[in-house]
């Protein structure tokens, strides 16, 4: 019997709609493979919404996003809409997304490839045992607090934003890390500035009143300056990050350098809803929608098909298949793969370095010739992954 899941796609703008495609095609092989298949509804956000209807997301289209059993974004933006004094801006479908539906928490897991060493920067020897997740909290802070606005003052322009936080909202996110991290080493680093903020001050209460329910966790405060040294000095002394909003946002485009690319990155946005099959959440490649090569069979799917894997395993409750496509982008990287962002930083494309060059759609096929599924039954969603 096949099982029929319901996803929304926001495919957004940029390369959003190249990526996305390119994940669909490998979620319909590996349910091919295997005994599900998925309907997708796709909605406009972003620009492209804008563009459409005046607005970055419709409430109709927030709604059925809502109702789905998960959601596969591509990246929204782009100069076309960049104004910096407009009041319709795409990112505003992200901040719609992820409030409206309390996706409080996103994961952002960074494993380095070991075939991808030499496309880091940094030096081979640092990202040995690289495997780190980074929880950031994703719907309140600076993002989202209120007031967030410019001002005419007698001394001329001025502009303030809020940034706060509750107990509640840094509880649960902090409570999801420690979970996350008992089920992996068992070290959890909170990552703060509290010899500055407030919010801060209040973040590391919260996180030593929950760490004695977590007794076979290791949690340690760490401060954001010197945790972004420490990222790249020592990124393998790292398991699980967790932080507030902001510092989370670019934390993780820092790790991305360890993984080769940001093209490589998933990430999956949860809250404590669960659906009949797992916990409700939205899944998106961590880079952004790269308008100078949309639409040209560049972009590196990668990050968004390891995104929709994590959808199958966290939202669906698939996880032989999740693996599976995790394995078969490892397969492909092995054989030699890549896409131009992959190849050692600051070289030109040589035709003659033994990769086999390909664009979004040849990666995105070498993944599905890749694909095995080990059993087809769904593994049941009660505990969750880790
Ligand atoms: C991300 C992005 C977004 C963010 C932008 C596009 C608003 O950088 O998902 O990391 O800052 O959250
Ligand atoms: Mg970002």
């Amino acid at each position: 019997m096949t099982t029929r899941f319901r996803v929304v796609t926001v495919p957004g703008d940029g390369v959003g709609p190249d990526v996305v495609d390119a994940a669909r095609r490998v979620v319909d092989a590996a349910g091919a493979a295997s005994t599900f298949s998925v309907e997708w509804t796709e909605i406009l956000a972003g620009g492209a919404a804008i563009d459409v209807h005046g607005v970055a997301i419709r409430s109709d289209d927030l709604e059925t996003a809502g109702a789905a059993d998960a959601i596969l974004l591509g990246a929204v933006g782009g100069p076309k809409w960049s104004d910096p004094n407009a009041d319709v801006r795409p990112e505003q479908a992200l901040f719609a997304l992820r409030g409206d539906l309390e996706l409080f928490a996103n994961l952002r897991p960074v494993q380095v490839h070991p075939a991808l060493v030499p496309s880091s920067p940094l030096r081979p020897e640092l990202l040995e045992g690289v495997d780190l997740l980074i929880v950031r909290e994703l719907t309140s802070g600076l993002y989202f607090g209120r007031p967030s606005e410019e001002r005419r003052t007698e001394g001329g322009r001025m502009a303030v934003d809020t940034l706060q936080y509750t107990e509640g909202e840094i509880r649960r996110v902090v409570r999801l890390a420690f979970e996350l991290a008992a089920g992996r080493r068992g070290r959890l680093a909170s990552v703060d500035k509290a010899n500055v903020l407030a919010t801060s001050r209040l973040w590391r209460k919260v996180v030593d009143e929950e760490r004695p329910n977590f007794p076979t966790v290791e949690a340690s405060h760490q401060l954001v300056d010197s945790c972004a040294m420490l990222l790249v000095r020592q990124p393998a002394a790292f398991d699980v990050l967790v932080t507030e909003n902001l510092f989370g946002d670019i934390l993780s485009d820092e790790a991305a350098v360890l993984a080769g690319s940001l093209g490589m990155l998933p990430s999956a946005s949860l809250g404590d809803r669960r659906t009949a099959h797992g916990r409700f959440g939205l899944y998106e490649p961590i880079h952004g929608s790269a308008p100078d090569i949309a639409g040209r069979d560049l972009a590196n799917p990668i990050g968004t098909i390891l995104s929709a894997a994590m959808l199958l395993r966290w939202s669906l409750g698939l996880d032989d298949a999740a693996i599976a496509i995790e394995a078969a982008v490892a397969a492909a990287l092995d054989d030699g793969y890549r896409t131009r962002d992959l190849l050692r930083p600051g070289t030109a494309p040589d035709p003659a370095d033994g990769f086999r060059h390909v664009g979004t759609s040849g990666m995105t096929d070498a993944v599905i010739e890749r694909i095995s599924i080990r059993s087809a039954a769904p593994t049941p969603v009660a505990a969750g992954p880790s």
